[in-house]
C-alpha cells in the first residue's frame, strides 16, 4: 500500500525516533492540571492493547528506527505486570533508551524490579514540596511516598532521574526556591514545566498559565549563574542549564510560550490503541487491524507521518478564552 522506508521522516524534515506508549489511561491521583475532580470515565479493558499488542507496535517502530520508548499512563506503575511489558522492550536490541514518566506514589516498592527488568530512567511528577499542597494539586496523593520513591530511584541508579513540576501562577509559583535547593542537595533533573491547555476541564487555565522565562529570571536574581548544559541527557524538549551551585540540573519546559515543534521527534501510542501524530491535534490512526501485521502496523506509522502538523498552537490566544482543542485530555495521552 505505502512505501516502508528504514526511517520515520515527516514532509519537515523531522526525524521521529521517540515513542511514548501510554499502556493505561488510569490514575491513582488526580492532578488538577490534567483531570477534573470527578476523573475521567476509564476506558473498559476490552478497549485496552495486551502487552503483547503493545510489544508489537514497538517492534514496528523499533524496525522503522525508533530508539527511544518511553512509558506513561495515566500512571503506568498502576497496571499488573508493568516489569514484563519493561523487560520485552529492553531485549529489542535497537531500542537504547527506555523509561518511564510517574507520578512516584508506588515507585519505591517496584524501583527494584523495573531496574532489574531493564529500565534506565525514570521522570518523576512533583509540584510542591509542601505536603497539604500536594494534597491539594494531586487531589489524593501522599507527598512523602513520592519522595521515597525519588529516593529508591536514586538508590537503585536509575539515572537520570527527572523532576517534573509544572508551575502555576497562583498555586505552586511559591515553591521554586525550594526546588532549587533540592537540585543543590541531590543530582537530579529538575524541569519546571509551563502548564498546558490540552482539554477543557479547565475553561480558566490562563489565569493559572506562568511564562516560564519569569521563573528563569527569578532563579538568576537569587544569584545562580545559569549556563546551558552542551548535552542534553534525554531526547525530549527541555532546555536545560547546570550551575557551580546545584549538584543537578535546572531545566525549562515551555511548550506555550515558546513551543520546540520544530525538533518534535515523537509518536505517541494510547492505551487503547492509537497512534497520535501530536499530543495537541485531535488526528489519530487506529493500530488495531494490523495487531499481527508486522507490516501493516509499519504501514501505519509511515501514514501518520502525514498527519504531522508543523506545531501546536495552544495558547495563542492567551488575552482571551483561549483555544482549547477538544481532544484527548492529559490523562488519556501521557504528557
Ligand atoms: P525526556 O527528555 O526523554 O526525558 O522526556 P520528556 O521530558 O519529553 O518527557 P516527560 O514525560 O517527562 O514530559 C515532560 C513534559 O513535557 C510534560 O509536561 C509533557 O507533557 C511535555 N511534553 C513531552 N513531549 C511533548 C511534546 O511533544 N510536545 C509538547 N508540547 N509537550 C511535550
Ligand atoms: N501541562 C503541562 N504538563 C502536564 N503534565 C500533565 N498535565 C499537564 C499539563 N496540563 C505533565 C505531568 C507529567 C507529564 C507526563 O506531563 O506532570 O510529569
Ligand atoms: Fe510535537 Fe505536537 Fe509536541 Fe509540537 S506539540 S512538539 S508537534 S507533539
Amino acid at each position: 500500500m505505502f512505501a516502508v522506508t528504514a526511517e520515520l521522516r515527516d514532509r519537515f524534515g523531522r526525524k521521529h525516533d521517540y515513542l511514548r506508549v501510554s499502556v493505561t489511561d488510569r490514575c491513582n491521583l488526580r492532578c488538577v492540571y490534567c483531570m477534573g475532580p470527578e476523573g475521567v470515565p476509564p476506558l473498559q479493558h476490552s478497549d485496552i492493547l495486551s502487552y503483547e499488542e503493545i510489544l508489537a507496535v514497538v517492534k514496528a517502530g523499533a524496525e522503522l528506527g525508533m530508539k527511544s520508548v518511553r512509558l506513561t499512563g495515566g500512571e503506568p506503575l498502576v497496571r499488573k505486570g508493568i516489569e514484563d511489558l519493561v523487560k520485552k522492550i529492553a531485549l529489542i536490541p535497537s531500542i537504547t533508551d527506555l523509561s518511564m514518566t510517574t507520578n512516584g506514589q508506588l515507585l519505591a516498592e517496584m524501583v527494584l524490579a523495573l531496574k532489574r527488568a531493564g529500565l534506565q530512567r525514570v521522570n518523576i511528577s512533583l509540584d510542591t514540596l509542601d505536603p497539604q499542597l500536594f494534597r491539594e494539586i494531586t487531589r489524593c496523593g501522599d507527598l512523602e511516598k513520592t519522595l521515597e520513591g525519588i529516593r529508591a530511584a536514586l538508590d537503585y541508579g536509575l539515572n537520570p532521574v527527572k523532576i517534573n513540576v509544572v508551575l502555576m501562577k497562583g498555586v505552586n509559583e511559591q515553591e521554586i526556591d525550594a526546588f532549587v535547593k533540592l537540585v543543590c542537595e541531590y543530582p537530579l533533573q529538575l524541569r519546571f514545566i509551563e502548564y498546558m491547555p490540552l482539554d477543557a476541564h479547565d475553561r480558566k487555565w490562563k489565569e493559572k498559565y506562568l511564562p516560564l522565562e519569569v521563573v528563569k529570571e527569578k532563579i538568576k536574581a537569587r544569584g545562580y549563574v545559569l549556563e546551558p548544559c552542551a548535552q542534553n541527557s534525554g531526547f525530549g524538549p527541555a532546555e536545560i542549564y547546570q550551575s557551580p551551585h546545584l549538584q543537578g540540573t535546572i531545566g525549562f519546559i515551555h511548550p506555550v510560550s515558546r513551543h520546540f515543534c520544530e525538533s518534535c521527534n515523537r509518536f505517541r501510542l494510547t492505551a487503547d490503541g492509537f497512534i497520535k501524530p501530536c499530543l495537541y491535534w485531535q488526528e489519530e490512526l487506529s493500530v488495531k487491524p494490523f495487531l499481527h501485521d508486522g507490516r501493516g502496523l509499519k504501514e501505519v506509522l509511515q501514514k501518520a507521518l502525514e498527519y504531522k502538523r508543523q506545531r501546536h498552537t495552544m495558547g495563542l490566544n492567551l488575552g482571551d478564552d483561549g483555544e482549547i482543542i477538544k481532544a484527548r485530555g492529559m490523562s488519556k495521552i501521557g504528557g
